[in-house]
Formats: C-alpha cells, structure tokens, sequence
C-alpha cells in the first residue's frame, strides 16, 4: 500500500517537474570577436526569452571585421538592426532568432547600404579617453543614417571613457539597441531628432 502512495507521489512530482522543465528555453551563450558563428554551452533562459545571435560588422579604413554573441533575449530585442557612421568608421548591427531549445538563429538579411547623402550633417569625431568629443569636423549622412548620435562607452582594457559622434539610423536610439563592439563595455546612444539642428551645444553629450 504504502509502496504504491509514494509511486503515486514520486510520479506526481516527476510530472510536475517535467511540466516546468518543458517552458523554459535553453540557448546557447557564447561570443565571438572575430568571427560570425561560436558555439558555447546551454543555459536556461528567463521566460519570456528567445534565442538570439546578436551581429556586428565593423567597416575601418580597409578592414571589416565581424563579431556575433548568442544568448537568451527578451522577444523585444530581435528587430533590434540599425547602423552608424563616424569618422571614417562603419558599423551595422542586426539580431536574428528562434526559439527552440539550442537552436541557432540565421544570419540577418543585412539591408544594402545607400551611400547617397540624405542631406543631414552631423558632428563627427572620436576620442577614446575622453567623456565627450568635439572635433570641429562634420560628415554628410548618407543612406537611412539621418539622425546625430553621440556613443559613449567604457574601453574595457584600460576602464578609460570613450566617446564618438556621427549620424545612425532612428532605431540606434531606442532602448533595445544593443551594439556590441569588441573592447568596449558600457555602450550607450546618445540622440536628438532635430538632425539638422547646426546650433548643437559643442560640449553636451545630449546633443
Ligand atoms: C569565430 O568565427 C570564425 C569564423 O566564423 C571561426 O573560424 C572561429 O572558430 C570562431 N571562433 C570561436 C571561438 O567560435
């Protein structure tokens, strides 16, 4: 008797488990600095999450160099595709999903770039080291880029601050917007929507 109450109870419980278990997700961490595929181990994600790679291309002078990191993501989180330009530098990000258990999302369908100017200028510097930058220079905003940005970062290596100015696309200023450049950790955008604003304070880094 006894013997088949706790058969009972231990089924009860395998069932209860296994229901758990079922909803969340497991994914994939990893990252790669210079590369567009890693592999890791899996974790199990929050709910709500799906499993996202995360890619960067950077453009400097002649060289490009790609970057991807895996995760769990919240579902908000995978249209987040945007670019910017600064100096002579450019970057575009894209995020793909999926959302079975240790799946591998595709690679973006990345949007050709439109090297045609938009008619926006944009403040266009970098200066690692310091909080903000202020060149004197600006660049002619091509493309989908029409709106002034101001990135500040954190170099990971020497915890200095860093900063660069240029034009982006309109997402880069959302929340979501995650752009993960090898080196750099503390990544935040800075916007205004007046893109053609020339009376921009010299110093503000909220532009
Ligand atoms: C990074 O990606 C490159 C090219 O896709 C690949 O050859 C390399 O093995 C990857 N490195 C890691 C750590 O996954």
């Amino acid at each position: 008797m006894f013997i088949i109450f706790f058969c009972c109870v231990f089924f009860f419980l395998f069932c209860l488990l296994f229901m758990f278990l079922g909803d969340s997700l497991s994914c994939i961490e990893c990252v790669n600095a210079t590369g567009l595929s890693c592999t890791g181990s899996g974790v199990i994600c929050p709910e709500g999450s799906v499993c996202g790679s995360h890619y960067t291309v950077t453009e400097s002078g002649g060289s490009v160099s790609v970057t991807v990191s895996r995760k769990c993501l919240p579902e908000n989180q995978c249209r987040s595709s945007g670019s910017y330009s600064f100096v002579n530098v450019k970057i575009k990000t894209a995020t793909s999903c999926c959302n079975t258990n240790n799946c591998n999302p595709s690679l973006p369908q990345w949007s050709s770039r439109s090297s045609e100017p938009n008619g926006v200028t944009c403040p266009s510097c970098s200066s690692p080291g310091s909080v903000v930058c202020y060149s004197g220079e600006t660049m002619q905003c091509t493309g989908n880029e029409n709106i002034c940005f101001m990135r500040s970062s954190t170099i990971a290596e020497s915890q200095l601050p860093s900063s660069v100015r240029g034009c982006g696309t309109q997402n880069i200023c959302n929340a979501e917007f995650k752009s993960t450049s090898p080196g750099l950790t503390n990544v935040l955008f800075f916007c205004r929507n007046k893109v053609s604003d020339q009376r921009m304070p010299k110093c503000s880094p909220l532009m």
